[in-house]
């Protein structure tokens, strides 16, 4: 079978790859001219664990990739994966999502049907469909559950695949049925549901994750105040099968392409429904509110923060990933920089660390802005002379580090845990000041 792909970011590249590993052949299309010329060398434009290898063995062969919307007369089957960012005041922008459907239009051909992959608000599946009226052509909502620096094994091990369906769109059914066969004979649980419910679907998982996220990070405050501590009273609840022990880590605030922009885009729909959203409206203020409150925490140590350095660990939003969109760690770098604070930032990831450059727009030879930021390739020189260390990403990597050299290294010996990954015992007993979040320890 034949298939199309449009979009070449994060979920795109993941969909036209994945794809080509089940042995379909596919076109992935993106606007970007340079995009695809780097995807045709086989060299991949973003950081996901696995996927270039993954790229360069299927390029060429079953996966080839264009600007031209011309191949899609030939595909069976069309995925949408363009981005869907959110406008100034919140909403979602579907700019990308309707220029798209009206480029793809004049070519649709032999296509059977347009699958959207992209989280939309409730209500656009079917706008699309209107839009593409009179085209021989069925649309599906097929919302995507993929993190970032997982993605190609959440690809492969999906915990569900949800279909929406409208109910006459037979054909479309048994095509999406053939493609998610693997899928369906390891028993992955399967939703077919109309387009509303399937765009909710994506909404919900995403707003309920970002709220356990929130509810522990509020308490966190509280614990901070007290003599509670926010580590063993997640690890508690975690351990009640009803309420889980994932995305209850209290940190820095959630970050991304999609919790900070799913959660406000899903309070515009309420409120366009005249319904006042509390839970994820509070979802949403807790987490702006958070980053703020620990950069107050870090300036109340010091008293004047300016003219002080930290190094901070942690440029993406998350371990693992390139992406610094809502990254929690850019935020709290601005907010100090603001301040008259001088920065050494450091993130595992190297194309993370490229994408800070090119953002703060740094000279890579000197490493240095008016801002007084400096990205460094390793860790030992980020945290030499530094005033102060700061954690910013759940990086695993950092628990490997030899902590007693780096004592050695730095200026003050403080260790400020935006994502609580250290063990507060082991830090003081190598003399830090060690303060993380929501505990006194
Ligand atoms: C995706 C989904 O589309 C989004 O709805 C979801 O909430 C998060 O994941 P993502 O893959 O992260 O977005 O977006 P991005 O990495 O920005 O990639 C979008 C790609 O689409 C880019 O390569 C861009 O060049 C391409 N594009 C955009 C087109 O090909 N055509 C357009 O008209 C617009
Ligand atoms: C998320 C969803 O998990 C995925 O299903 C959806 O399709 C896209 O959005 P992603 O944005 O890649 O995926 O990252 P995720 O792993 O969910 O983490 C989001 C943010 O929450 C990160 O900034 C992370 O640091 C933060 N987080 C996560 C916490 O602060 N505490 C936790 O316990 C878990």
């Amino acid at each position: 079978m034949k298939i199309s792909v449009i979009g070449a970011g994060y979920v795109g590249l993941i969909q036209a790859v994945g794809l080509a590993s089940f042995g379909f052949e596919v076109t992935g299309i993106d606007i970007d001219d340079s995009k695809v010329k780097m995807l045709n060398n086989g060299v991949c434009p973003l950081y996901e664990g696995g996927l270039e290898e993954l790229l360069k063995k299927h390029i060429g062969e079953k996966l080839q990739f264009t600007t031209s919307y011309k191949k899609i007369k030939d595909s069976q089957v069309i995925f949408l994966c363009v981005g869907t960012p959110q406008d100034e005041e919140g909403n979602t922008d579907l700019k990308y999502i309707f220029s798209a459907a009206d480029k793809l239009k004049k070519h649709i051909g032999d296509s059977k049907c347009l699958v959207v992959k992209s989280t939309v608000p409730i209500g656009t599946t079917r706008l699309l469909k209107e839009r593409l009226n009179g085209c021989n052509i069925e649309i599906v909502s097929n919302p995507e559950f993929l993190r970032e620096g997982m993605a190609l094994n959440d690809f492969l091990n999906p915990d569900r695949i949800i279909l929406g369906f409208d109910k006459n769109d037979l054909t479309s059914k048994e095509i999406l049925e053939g493609i998610y066969q693997k899928f369906i004979e390891k028993n992955i649980p399967l939703i077919i549901t109309n387009y509303e419910t399937s765009e909710l679907i994506k909404y919900a998982s995403n707003a309920f994750l970002a709220t356990k996220i929130s509810f522990i990070n509020e308490l966190s405050k509280l614990a901070d105040k007290t003599n509670a501590d926010i580590k063993t009273v997640s690890h508690a609840m975690g351990l009640d099968d009803r309420i889980g022990k994932k995305f209850l880590n209290a940190g820095i605030g959630y970050g991304g392409s999609c919790f900070p922009k799913d959660i406000k885009s899903l309070i515009k729909q309420c409120e366009s429904n005249d319904i006042n959203p509390r839970i994820i409206t509070a979802t949403d203020d807790v987490n702006e509110r958070q980053i703020k409150w620990f950069f107050e925490k870090i300036k109340k140590h010091y008293g004047d923060i300016s003219g002080k350095t930290f190094a901070v660990l942690g440029l993406a939003f998350k371990p693992d990933t390139d992406d610094l969109r809502e990254s929690a760690g850019i935020k709290l770098i601005d907010l100090l920089l603001k301040s008259g604070a001088t920065i050494k930032g450091f993130d595992y990831v190297q194309k993370a660390r490229d994408n800070a450059y090119n953002m703060y727009n740094l000279d890579k030879s000197k490493a240095f802005y008016g801002y007084n930021l400096y990205i460094f390739d390793n860790l030992v020189e980020t945290v030499t002379g530094v005033d102060g260390i700061i954690i910013t990403v759940e990086d695993n990597r950092l628990n490997n580090e030899n902590w007693t050299k780096i004592f050695n290294l730095t200026h003050e010996k403080i260790i400020f845990d935006g994502r609580n990954i250290f063990d507060s015992e082991k830090m003081h007993n190598i003399g830090y000041v060690y303060m993380g979040i929501g505990s006194k320890k």
